[in-house]
């Protein structure tokens, strides 16, 4: 094996967002835009001392257009710069949770993932790459910091002439070390086994399998996307569910044309299904493009994520690997407050921190938190170090199982959620998305918002009713982390209401074109007869609030929002 050095020159915009460097195909396309990044990476890993002997890189992705060359790629560039060994699922795919668990039980030196998660794929959509620390974890913002600070100044990159790898059967491949001294091997596994094996660790499979005997009808959608292969083995080999109970579950380089992100917009099929009355399954579910994600829904019945992790975290002792307790819970600063009156009750502490799954890593390696989500689809718990989405369809088929073995009339998903709510009151919740607006007009309404600052605080905005709402205080969210120390400013800003409402604005950190501004809406409502009210209704006002503070019409000239959930 040869190890080349190559000139190149650097680009300015490989700067890692929330999750990952996430660009158009034509982007990644462009020659050396990969191998820079990747480099940048190796160089980041390298600035302490070299890669430790024997490391092994884990590699995969949730099987995009592109994946396969940078694969190719990849393991060239990481048998130039030291690494002993690359783990690879079969055929490029893994889904990001896998590849958090095989870093941690594997002890692997860190991992990649290729993927733009929920962005569209193919040709003309999105690429993206992940990497992952020794915990499992994304790399924290002092390691993608430095990764971007290396791509603007990288003039060269070191890859290895190897021979295009077969990555399609399993095995492990000998290539010989750089300029024939060593041992440089790739191993292709199976991309599915040891997840599926720690799923079966962590829940009650055949109580599981008994709900899904007894007539109990689920659907789960995984969008052409990586959950695939996943949920067959899962749902179909090892819990007994009929083939019909998965829709959309071969891996597509486009996935099918669609939007591999699970919300009421965009899994509008398996949304149909769950809202065609009497007829509709009890139990629905769906995963975005990496598996990280998750939606939950009932019969005719919408679980918002924030009351997702509220409900997880209830009843969290009804599944094996969570009966002694959790040590706590940790949210993004947008989610909805519901687990916190859940940690309150359970006397265990509940953290604030910004948005993204990094922020989650410190908590869980301290043993601080067990569990954590994010309002955007996300869920999981220390088992690995990143969200996990069929992880959170399991645990509510065990909490169902659960709920439906001691009980003679059938407990459906929407009364769990109305008990929930009976004991805890309801944190009413939406967000309301809009995407791709010129980024000059979404800097703008942020400016304008935070020009407001100094005045906002103690103003009044009337309604339409009696009500009217005072603003308490605002800010720019800041987070400190207690274990590291660090300190990340301007997270999104909070206009927080007397009465315990919010409004949260925030641009996003993984579009790929214009700018996409999010609007967080949540108010409390403790009042049990009014919990059935829809979403939009009890937060109208709240809604009208947020769009005169903000202009948003006015700057981005748009009406209505792309998204809402
Ligand atoms: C979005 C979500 C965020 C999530 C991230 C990766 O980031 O809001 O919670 O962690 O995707 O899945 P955003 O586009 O808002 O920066
Ligand atoms: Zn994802």
């Amino acid at each position: 094996m040869q190890i080349q050095t190559i000139q190149t020159n650097a680009f300015d915009d490989q700067k890692p967002g929330t999750s990952g460097l996430r660009k158009k195909v034509k982007v990644f396309q462009q020659p050396h835009y990969l191998e820079n990044f990747v480099q940048s990476i190796f160089d980041t890993l390298l600035e302490n001392g070299e890669v430790p002997a024997g490391a092994t890189l884990t590699l995969g992705g949730d099987g995009r257009y592109y994946n396969r060359h940078a694969i190719q790629t990849i393991i060239q560039m990481a048998a130039a710069n030291g690494f002993a060994r690359v783990m690879v699922g079969q055929a490029g795919i893994l889904s990001t949770p896998a590849v958090s668990h095989l870093i941690r039980k594997y002890q692997t030196f860190g991992g990649m993932i290729l993927s733009a998660s929920h962005n569209q794929g193919g040709v003309h959509g999105d690429f993206g790459i992940k990497y992952n620390i020794s915990n499992g974890g994304p790399a924290p913002e002092k390691i993608t910091d430095t990764i971007f600070a290396k791509s603007k100044v990288i003039t060269q990159y070191k890859i290895a002439n190897l021979p295009a790898v077969d990555i399609d059967h399993l095995g492990e491949t000998d290539f010989g070390g750089m300029n024939g001294t060593g041992k440089f091997t790739v191993q292709v596994i199976n991309a599915v086994q040891d997840y599926a094996d720690l799923m079966q660790t962590l829940f009650d499979f055949s109580a599981i399998k008994q709900l899904l005997a007894s007539g109990f009808k689920m659907k789960f959608d995984a969008m052409h996307a990586v959950t695939g292969p996943y949920a067959r083995e899962i749902f179909i080999n090892r819990l007994g569910a009929p083939t019909a109970s998965l829709m959309n579950c071969e891996p597509s380089e486009d996935f099918g044309g669609g939007h591999p992100d699970p919300n009421l917009t965009y899994a509008e099929d398996l949304v149909r299904i769950m809202f065609a009355g009497d007829s509709a399954p009890d139990f629905g579910a769906a995963s975005d493009g990496d598996g990280d994600r998750n939606m939950i829904l009932g019969k005719n019945f919408f679980v918002t994520p924030s009351d997702s992790l509220a409900v997880l975290a209830a009843n969290a002792t009804l599944v094996p690997a969570y009966a002694g307790g959790i040590a706590g819970v940790a949210r993004s600063m947008p989610t909805s407050a519901a687990v916190d009156r859940v940690a309150a009750q359970l006397n265990i502490p509940c953290f604030e921190t910004p948005t993204g799954w990094k922020f989650f890593g410190n908590l869980m390696d301290a043993g601080k938190v067990t569990l954590c989500g994010e309002e955007s689809f996300g869920t999981s718990s220390s088992h690995v170090r990143e969200k996990d989405g069929l992880w959170a369809v399991l645990f509510w088929l065990n909490i169902l199982a659960q709920k439906n073995k001691t009980n003679s009339t059938p407990i459906s998903v929407a009364q769990i959620l109305k008990s929930h709510w009976l004991a805890y009151g309801r944190n009413v919740y939406s967000r309301h998305d809009y995407e791709a607006i010129p980024t000059d007009a979404a800097n703008g309404v942020i400016q304008h918002i935070k020009a407001q600052f100094d005045r906002l605080p103690n103003q009044t905005f009337a309604s339409h009713t009696d009500k009217s709402y005072m603003v308490k205080t605002c800010d720019d969210f800041s987070y400190h982390d207690s274990v590291d120390g660090s300190v990340s400013h301007n997270q999104g800003i909070r206009i927080l209401f007397d009465d315990g409402s919010r409004i949260v604005f925030r641009l996003s950190g993984t579009g790929t074109e214009g700018a996409t501004l999010r609007i967080y809406l949540e108010a409390f409502e403790p009042d049990s007869t009014k919990h059935d009210v829809d979403a939009q209704i009890a937060l109208a006002e709240m809604i009208q609030i947020a769009l005169q503070i903000s202009q948003l019409k006015e700057r981005t000239r748009r009406t209505e929002p792309t998204v809402i959930t």
